[in-house]
């Protein structure tokens, strides 16, 4: 198959893509265990997957400690944090790559045993993930707890910690940042009926529901430009207890409201690949939100979930996306692009090493051509 649409460049805000071959955010807990610092061993693994005019979108980070809810996760709030990520930036750099991070609050899909002073985590109301465990820091399993609910007044200093976490990035040299309302996360619960149950200016309305994720992306466009700045969202999706019971209407009025603000891109996950992260999952009988969505969205849309070279090639062609994001193939394939652009077979990936570990599952996935390990 000839990848004319997949191999042409895109402009990306003031970024130049060479292709349209995206590295999707992938959490991969291999971070440094107490600081939560990206180590030598990180930048390895993006430096492997960066090429000249590539963009990586390096993994959901903490903006904050409380953010938190997993082991190893880098973190983008500390002064050990951003030399770690300078690494990783310098890295892809030196290989012409482009690199945005992900900016991620968790809010009750954490536990106490990862929060500061073991305390609750937040949400915006008081209602458990039902019907799924967690891992408590230990690593023990544990139902999920009832968060805490933030008051009206602690929303800003969330807000204020986006704030923060984008200046850090700036400080490392990222090319620009990613702001995570996907996945069950604390935005998506935010703009989610079932988990917003709040009567203050947050709660309510679809209106009043977007109204955190709005104030974030402004704050995060007063520190990067808009240019800089991408949203992932997850319509359809039913991740770490989210699903919205009639996700139109929702997200038609926060596409509508971010396409006004002139970002770089808006970014989907696919619903048919919702909660890809857990387990193997190719829902049936889902929409697909690039060609729900891409009518109402004048910027540049890239989407993620199950893409082949060719499915990728043929949805850009068609116009449903500008550029594909990749995920568990690119963990087992560093050279994902050549092995595209040439039809060389793919390396099966190991999702036993998705998280946690060392270089296994990890940096010792080969390029196409090298030796495969025993
Ligand atoms: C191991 C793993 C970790 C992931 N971590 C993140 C993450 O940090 N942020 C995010 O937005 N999505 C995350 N995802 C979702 C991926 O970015 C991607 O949307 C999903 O895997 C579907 O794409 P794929 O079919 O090409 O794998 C993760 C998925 C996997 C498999």
């Amino acid at each position: 198959m000839n990848f004319r649409s997949l191999f042409s460049p895109l402009q990306v805000g003031p970024c130049r893509l060479s292709h349209r071959v995206v590295m999707a955010p992938l959490t991969r807990m291999r971070a440094d265990g107490s600081s939560f610092a990206p180590r030598t061993l990180n930048a390895e693994y993006y430096r492997q997957r960066a090429t000249p005019g590539g963009l990586i979108i390096a993994e959901a980070s903490p903006v904050m400690a409380a953010g938190r809810g997993n082991p190893a996760t880098p973190g983008i709030y500390s002064e050990q944090q951003i030399n770690g990520w300078r690494d990783v930036v310098d890295a892809v750099h030196a290989k012409g790559g482009l690199i945005f991070l992900q900016l991620w609050h968790v809010g009750r899909v954490s536990h106490s045993s990862y929060q500061p002073g073991g305390v609750l985590p937040v949400a915006p109301s008081a209602v458990p993930i039902a019907g799924l465990t967690t891992m408590t820091a230990s690593g023990k399993p544990a139902p999920y707890e009832t968060p805490r609910v933030l008051e009206t007044g602690e929303i800003s200093d969330v807000i204020e910690g986006f704030r923060q976490g984008a200046r850090n990035a700036q400080q490392c040299g990222f090319d620009g940042v990613e702001i995570h309302g996907a996945n069950g996360y604390l935005i998506e619960q935010f703009l989610q009926s079932h988990t917003n149950l709040r009567t203050d200016r947050y709660g309510g309305s679809i209106a009043n529901r977007a109204r955190f994720l709005m104030e974030i992306t402004q704050a995060v466009i007063e520190v990067w430009g808009a240019d800089r700045v991408g949203v992932r969202l997850s319509p359809y999706g039913v991740a770490n207890g989210s699903g919205e019971a009639d996700p139109m209407p929702l997200y038609t009025h926060v596409i509508q409201s971010l396409d006004r603000l002139g970002l770089a891109y808006l970014h989907f996950i696919e619903p048919r690949s919702s909660g890809a992260g857990r387990a193997e999952v190719n829902h049936q009988n889902v929409p697909s939100a690039m060609v729900l969505f891409r009518p109402i969205w004048r910027g540049v849309l890239i989407t993620a979930g199950g893409f082949t070279g060719e499915t990728a090639e043929a949805a850009i062609a068609a116009g449903h996306a500008d550029a594909i994001s990749f995920g568990r193939i690119f963990i087992s394939n560093p050279d994902l692009p050549q092995r595209l652009q040439h039809g060389y077979p793919l390396t099966p990936y190991n999702r036993a090493t998705f998280y946690g570990g060392e270089e296994v599952g990890y940096t010792d996935y080969p390029v196409h051509g090298e030796m495969e390990r025993a």
